[in-house]
């Protein structure tokens, strides 16, 4: 087993943003995780369309885009605008779900439900056959550095039952609190891909985390 790695932009430095990119463009990391915030959603706000047309161009890995805003699809057109391999909605804040990810796919691009820790695994049940990613929130959305919840496991572990009771393809992606000791409980209980902002960002040697969390 191995996972997708996707570091979060927003524990880079973003007084010196084009070092940070290098540094990933030359890692082995999957994805880039971008994390757009609109301090209504969740209790902060991070970056926005313009800054992030230059960092699509700066960065040379897929983007793995987290929506952490309210009515996620009025920002359809920009996230495909950016080139976005995947992008992820919460589903605590989109109503018609069904419709959201049949517009994501026919965007072009790969669909994801994000869930906050305290919804559960089940609610996904009747869309989970047209998911191509699920991104289970391990803390509570908004900030980097917070604690890993614990309980994120259990939920991992329910979603692969769910995604192989029914055939899904969904890849199980966790963000939030990750690091190589969190992350391989994760990886033994099934995730298939980590999200980790301060793991990589804040070590001394960032490419030997995406390393690590890759062999996991
Ligand atoms: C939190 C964001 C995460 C965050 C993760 O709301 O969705 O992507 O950047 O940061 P760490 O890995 O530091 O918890
Ligand atoms: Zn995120």
């Amino acid at each position: 087993m191995s996972q997708i790695v996707s570091p979060s932009l927003l524990s880079a430095n973003f007084g010196n943003l084009q070092q940070d990119l290098d540094m990933i463009n030359n890692s082995n990391a999957d994805w880039l995780h971008i994390d757009i915030m609109d301090g209504v959603f969740v209790p902060n706000i991070s970056f926005g369309p313009p800054v992030l047309q230059y960092v699509a161009k700066l960065c040379n890995k897929p983007l793995d885009v987290h929506l952490m805003v309210v009515n996620p699809m009025n920002y359809l057109d920009a996230v495909k605008a950016l080139g976005a391999r995947i992008m992820n909605i919460h589903y605590e804040a989109e109503t018609h779900l069904h419709r959201a990810i049949m517009q994501i796919k026919d965007a072009g691009m790969m669909a994801g439900v994000t869930l906050n820790p305290s919804t559960p695994v089940v609610m996904l049940k009747d869309i989970i056959a047209d998911l191509d990613l699920v991104l289970l929130m391990s803390v509570n959305p908004g900030f980097g550095g917070q604690k890993f919840i614990a309980h994120t496991v259990d939920k991992v572990r329910e979603l692969r039952e769910l995604i192989d009771a029914t055939g899904s393809k969904a890849v199980i992606e966790v963000d939030g609190g990750v690091n190589v000791e969190t992350g391989k409980l994760l990886a033994e209980a099934g995730a298939d891909a980590l999200v980790a902002g301060n793991a990589v960002f804040k070590a001394d040697d960032p490419q030997a985390v995406i390393d690590a969390l890759r062999a996991l």
